[in-house]
């Protein structure tokens, strides 16, 4: 008990209820910073320290690498148990592909394909097709076919759909892709999604993750797609182990299918789910808040929370209405540097915000003319630079030669690099018996 008691000190009132609500479906709905993921981990350590679940049972479900590896961490600092089933939606659908997979023809170890992998696929596909890329973007034509996947439309399904020319396009393309991926032994990252739901479908696997499964527990409940809301309602199954945390209003993935919708299913197919909501911000002054809220409240499609905090109003917003994009940029430069001379900010302390990758080259230019060192957060993400794709390329095409996507890769990386790469093989007598995604 005592160890109980200590994690749900410094909670509020309603922030306890709902680590310890014990009897059936939960929805947590709060805004941005009022502690949804703080109190989902407390709930699946609170459950684990009270003895009503083992780390084993539980699966930690969230959106990103970092989050869950976050909730990962402070479950175990809090319990002493790492739950092994806790990650992103996409990381626990390969785990059970690698154990189950062969029951619907799944190799143990397929390669996964990522977004850049699959825009190389489709490029050298439009090539051997001569369509010229100008005029079927690679990006346009992918998103078609994940739109004919996440529908579970097969080529063949697809073809009765098309309609003119680009739709003919998408239809070849998505044939060769299917056709190149099964060849390879490789998924791409809706296949991780829309296969394990199929593989779910086979009843005796069902039951069996079911019995593993007991209780189930997602966060950022509102970014979910309309496969992820079928896979962990299958998981859920009669039991109704199922806690979602969410916020309808900050909805970030409504471009891969994201449906903040979702919430009403969740209460539709759970008619006993007790929602409690969080109100008590922990990130923001009164100020913020009562401009978010006042943005927020013209959306008419979900609830709105009504957000308060103990931090007292704090000063002003204030606002710039720039003439452009040059203006804005020289008044973000002029900013920073007031603020570091004269109040003593270090500049880590200031973050720059932008709406789309583009607006980021004006600003990088400003900065970089006045002298102000600036670190780009999520520019070019690690595994689409050039020196890691070429390695990871290298290392694939040794799993398996008929990787073609892989293998025009190396012919491109020089004869150099090539043999730095062949040398360090030799070296280490790479051995790639438990490669893992
Ligand atoms: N009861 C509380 N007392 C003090 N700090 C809290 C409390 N609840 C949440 N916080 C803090 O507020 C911040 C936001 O919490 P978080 O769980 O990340 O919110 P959300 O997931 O809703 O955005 C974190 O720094 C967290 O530690
Ligand atoms: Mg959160």
């Amino acid at each position: 008990m005592p160890k109980t008691h200590k994690l749900l000190t410094g909670l509020n009132d309603q922030q306890k209820k709902a680590v310890t609500y014990d009897e059936g479906p939960l929805l947590v709905l709060a805004g941005a910073g009022s502690g949804k993921t703080k109190v989902l981990t407390e709930r699946v350590a609170y459950f684990i320290a009270e003895k009503k679940l083992r780390a084993e049972n539980a699966l930690l479900l969230t959106f990103t690498n970092k989050a869950a590896g976050e909730m990962k961490e402070r479950v175990t600092k809090l319990t002493g148990f790492a739950p092994p089933f806790s990650g992103t939606f996409h990381s626990f659908c390969a785990k059970l592909l690698r154990i189950d997979g062969r029951a619907i023809g799944i190799p143990p170890g397929f390669l996964i394909y990522d977004e850049a992998d699959q825009k190389d696929l489709v490029k050298q596909i439009l090539a051997e097709l001569n369509l010229p890329p100008d005029s079927y973007s690679p990006g346009a034509i992918l998103h078609d076919i994940s739109e004919a996947k996440n529908q579970m439309l097969s080529p063949a399904q697809y073809a009765e759909l098309i309609q003119g020319d680009w739709g003919e396009a998408v239809f070849k393309v998505y044939g060769f892709y299917e056709k190149h991926l099964k060849e390879i032994g490789a998924l791409d990252f809706d296949d991780l999604l829309i296969k394990t739901v199929i593989l779910l479908n086979i009843p005796q696997i069902l039951k069996k993750w079911q019995r593993v499964l007991t209780h189930i527990f997602v966060d950022e409940w509102q970014d979910t797609n309309k496969i992820q809301y079928t896979l962990t309602k299958l998981l859920v199954g009669d039991r109704k182990n199922i806690t979602a945390v969410g916020d309808a209003s900050q909805s970030i993935y409504s471009w891969r299918g994201a449906d903040f919708r979702n919430i009403n299913y969740l209460v539709r197919d759970f008619p006993n789910i007790k929602i409690i909501n969080l109100e008590q911000n922990y990130r923001s002054t009164q100020n913020i808040l009562n401009a978010a809220n006042f943005v927020i409240s013209k959306n008419t499609t979900h609830p709105i929370l009504k957000l308060w905090t103990q931090k007292g109003e704090g000063p002003k917003i204030k606002l710039y209405a720039a003439r452009n994009g040059f203006d804005e940029a020289s008044f973000v430069v002029d900013k920073t540097s007031r603020l570091n001379s004269y109040k003593n900010y270090a500049f880590a302390d200031i973050a720059v915000l932008y709406r789309t990758n583009a607006q980021s080259r004006v600003l990088e230019e400003a900065l970089l003319h006045a002298g102000i060192p600036y670190v780009l957060v999520g520019g070019v993400r690690f595994y689409d630079r050039k020196e890691i794709k070429d390695v990871i390329s290298y290392i694939r095409h040794l799993i398996n030669p008929k990787d073609s996507v892989s293998k025009k890769r190396i012919e491109k990386i020089g004869i150099r690099r090539f043999e730095k790469l062949e040398e360090f093989r030799k070296d280490k007598r790479f051995g790639f018996g438990d490669a893992d995604c």
